[in-house]
């Protein structure tokens, strides 16, 4: 079978909407922000259970447990909002592998919808389970981690079959009786636990963050924060060092440990360590894991593009039809509304935090919700004008 012309074939007739390598960019961006978040809830979900149960022992605990349950909260909105982004983008420019997937998959890919349900709301159910000091928060909150890391293989199952394009027809009709059942489920155990293990890091770098950011308030006791600053410092260095092993590990895998790269990457890790371990400022050492998150987000687009590249399929000879006015819009709401209601929501929630009692917003706070609000007004204004003209024109 030539797999070049199935390839291209699959890809969509109307082309892309732009430069294809700007979707890739985007790509790699917002899933370094998608998976930043998953790393995040899943942390604060583990650091939250034993606070559970450590809680009654000590109060530090018990204070530590509410606010990662919040944490872990308020992550799950954010991983699925930016899970959408790099899952339109990997639809524009990888149609073909994609909707390969969902076939191969489908049952799983519906079934990924409601076990995202079942365990969001279950984690709604810990949190005021634990709230009402019920017997059953333990129990909510492990059966909550239990369904989101499941959705969690269910995405990396989604994702590597994507790209294991000599195994489609194997799996699509082994030895050669078609299965459309749509149970396919395959992973690569090692990539999938470097993946999950990065949750130990992030969690306890964030929590690093949380000692210096919480240092400033004068009802957080000196003992607390430096409770919370040792348990980051442990989980961070512990978890830096079990993702190095899975990471280097992987990499011998895939026969790419001396790529430039995984240099890189694994550079940073060690740089991140001595960071941690030296006890710099914790809001550097987050532009670092930052940084690493990019060069890891790009790894797994190079390891993509390799193995497309063997099958004569690249995205950047994908028939392209500029669309301008999709692309100024596009651009203009995430530039204006995306970045003044961002910056308005962080500058809020940051100096909110910070104020013992009731927070009353200062100047600046106010002319930026004005911003956002006048910003965003304007926008639905143009959106849907713009939709309505598009409709009349195309129908009367
Ligand atoms: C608790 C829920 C979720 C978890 C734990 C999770 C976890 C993951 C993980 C571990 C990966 C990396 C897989 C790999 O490279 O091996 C991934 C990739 C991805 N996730 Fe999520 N995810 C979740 C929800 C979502 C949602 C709701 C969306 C979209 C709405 C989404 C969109 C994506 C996309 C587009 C990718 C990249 C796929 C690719 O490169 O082919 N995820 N996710």
């Amino acid at each position: 079978m030539d797999m070049s012309l199935v390839l291209n074939s699959l890809r969509d007739p109307a082309g892309v909407p732009f430069y294809p390598i700007v979707f890739q960019a985007l790509y790699i961006l917002t899933w370094a922000l998608h998976i930043a978040f998953v790393l995040l809830t899943l942390g604060g979900m583990v650091v939250s259970i034993v606070g559970h149960m450590k809680k009654n022992i000590d109060d530090n605990w018990k204070l530590l447990e509410s606010h990662m349950i919040q944490v872990s909260k308020i992550s799950v909105s954010m991983l699925i909002v930016l899970g959408v982004a790099p899952l339109l983008f990997t639809q524009v420019i990888y149609d073909p592998n994609w909707y390969v997937t969902n076939t191969l998959s489908g049952l799983w890919v519906v079934g990924f919808i409601y076990i995202l349900l079942a365990g969001y709301s279950l984690l709604y159910w810990f949190y005021y389970a634990n709230k009402s000091n019920s017997s059953m928060a333990g129990f909510a909150g492990i059966l909550s981690l239990a369904a989101l890391i499941f959705a969690g293989v269910l995405m990396h199952s989604f994702a590597y079959e994507s790209i294991q394009v000599d195994q489609w027809m194997n799996w699509y009709a082994p030895k050669g009786i078609v299965d459309n059942s749509g149970t396919n489920l395959h992973i690569d155990v090692v990539r999938l636990a470097f993946m999950v293990s990065l949750s130990a890091p992030v969690v306890g770098i964030f929590l690093l963050n949380y000692a210096d950011y919480f240092s400033k308030r004068e009802d957080y006791t000196a003992k607390y924060i430096g409770f919370v600053r040792s348990l980051g410092k442990k989980i961070a260095l512990g978890g830096l060092l079990v993702s190095a092993v899975l990471f280097v590990l992987w990499t011998f895998t895939l026969g790419m440990a001396f790529h430039p790269l995984v240099i890189a990457i694994v550079l940073s890790v060690l740089l991140l360590l001595a960071m941690v371990a030296k006890g710099s400022n914790s809001y550097v050492i987050t532009l670092v894991l930052v940084v690493a998150a990019l060069l890891i987000s790009t790894l797994r687009e190079v390891i993509r593009m390799n193995i497309m590249s063997k099958y004569g399929y690249t995205i950047y000879d994908y028939p392209m039809n500029i669309d301008w006015p999709t692309v100024v819009m596009f651009l203009s709401t995430f530039v204006g509304v995306g970045f003044t209601a961002v910056g308005f929501l962080l500058t809020l929630a940051w100096r909110a935090g910070r104020t013992k009692g009731v927070y009353t917003a200062d100047a600046t706070v106010t002319k930026l919700a004005d911003s956002t609000v006048s910003i965003t007004i304007l926008w639905v204004v143009i959106f849907l004008g713009w939709g309505i003209i598009a409709v009349f024109k195309n129908f009367l």
